[in-house]
């Protein structure tokens, strides 16, 4: 069997795997990374869209993406509807942050062109099967090329980012593939794609006694919206009629300008967290340590901030022999991560509505929303949370 040698071996060319390899790169650390999906596929796939602040500023700063910000959008604030009337909430103000409005599938785009500009080895199509040996100082990573091929990359280190089905998090979590802490959710999001004018400028998020709805944007000309539906929906059950029906509804007060829709998806979610993030020379980033659904537009940016987390770890651990730093790595990433997944969850549970949900329930929740938009102390819970909590120095 071939067998490459490289120092970090990373699995998936998603978000978090190529920016670390574009860190990594940055300060004289060699990687190859592997990915089961074709370049085309990867940069095509149709995911979030929101970046916080700190996001935005890895990105740039490292050189990574400009497009982000003459492509994207700068976002100040939000909208969150209920009862027939909209709140926003001011970001800048509350938190002297803000959003920007650019699609994963672009950032994608940009760390690819910048990974292969920099000579970065990136194997499409090329799938992991297993982590071995991540007890020892010489972790390997076996996958199967596009020809049906056999590849052995032995590395100093392994790491997962190849997402909530990762093949890497059977080896650091130990029996299971799974191995982690869930939650199901009895609802999905319903997603199209649009061509029309913005309906607003902003993102509204909207809780209706219908259920919950998105209005978000890609640019000028396309709109992103959701509304909530039934996990098992068949995204083409719906005629286009039945679609803005259904999305106008659940914004009451607000009339959306249509357009023909090209694209339809049914998106289920659930809350995942990894019971370990690392063992020996092994470590999981992005989905493969962590699923949030998709209300509080965390996933992305968790991903991006496991990856600083590790990327000064490693150059530790690979430069200077020093082990501190990875050792403390899970402990401090799951902060970040355990306070998103309570947004995630808390965003998810305020804004949709239950098929079983009482008067009580409804009113409750009516009330919580109240709490959020009628108290500055609430408004700014919501702020920094949705902007997003600073990196560490
Ligand atoms: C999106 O534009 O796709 C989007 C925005 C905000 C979310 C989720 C998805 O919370």
């Amino acid at each position: 069997m071939p067998t490459t040698r490289t120092r970090v071996a990373i699995v998936g060319a998603g978000p978090a795997g190529l920016l670390l390899s574009h860190l990594l790169a940055a300060s004289g650390i060699e990687s190859i990374v592997i990915d089961k999906r074709s370049r085309d596929e990867i940069e095509s796939t149709i995911r979030a869209g929101i970046l916080e602040q700190e996001t935005v500023r890895v990105l740039t700063e490292s050189g990574a993406s400009d497009r982000v910000t003459t492509v994207g959008s700068r976002h100040d604030g939000v909208e969150l509807r209920f009862d027939g009337q909209g709140h926003r909430i001011d970001f800048p103000s509350l938190t002297g942050r803000a959003v920007w409005l650019y699609p994963q599938h672009e950032v994608l785009k940009d760390l690819i062109a910048a990974r292969l500009a920099g000579g970065q080895d990136i194997r499409f199509e090329t799938s992991a099967l297993r982590a071995e040996g991540i007890d020892s100082d010489r972790p390997i990573v076996t996958a199967t090329t596009a020809d049906g091929e056999e590849l052995r990359i032995e590395a100093d280190f392994v790491v997962g980012a190849d997402g909530s089905r990762s093949v890497v998090r059977e080896a650091v979590t130990g029996a299971s593939r799974v191995g982690g802490y869930f939650r199901e959710y009895p609802f999905a999001w319903f997603g199209i794609l649009c061509e029309a004018p913005p309906s607003a400028h902003e993102l509204i998020y909207s809780n209706s006694p219908d259920g919950f709805a998105l209005i978000s944007q890609r640019s000028p000309s396309v709109q992103r919206m959701y509304f909530q539906c039934d996990p098992d929906a068949d995204p083409n059950a719906l005629s286009d009629a039945q679609i803005w029906e259904t999305l106008q509804a659940r914004v009451p007060g607000t009339t959306l300008l249509e357009g023909p829709i090209f694209q339809r998806d049914v998106l289920r979610f659930r809350s995942f967290v990894a019971h370990e993030l690392r063992r020996g020379r092994a470590a999981l980033v992005g989905d493969a340590a962590h699923t949030v659904p998709p209300t509080g537009a965390k996933g992305m940016n968790l991903a991006v901030a496991d990856v600083v987390l590790l990327e000064r770890a490693l150059r530790a651990l690979l430069l200077e022999n020093d082990e501190r730093l990875i050792d403390g790595y899970a402990e401090k990433a799951l902060k970040r991560i355990w306070k998103a997944q309570h947004f995630s969850w808390w965003m998810t549970s305020m804004l949709h509505v239950t098929a079983d949900a009482s008067d009580f329930d409804r009113l409750r929740q009516l009330g919580e929303l109240r709490s959020v938009v009628e108290s500055e102390a609430g408004q700014t819970y919501l702020a920094e949370a949705y902007t997003g909590w600073l990196h560490e120095a």
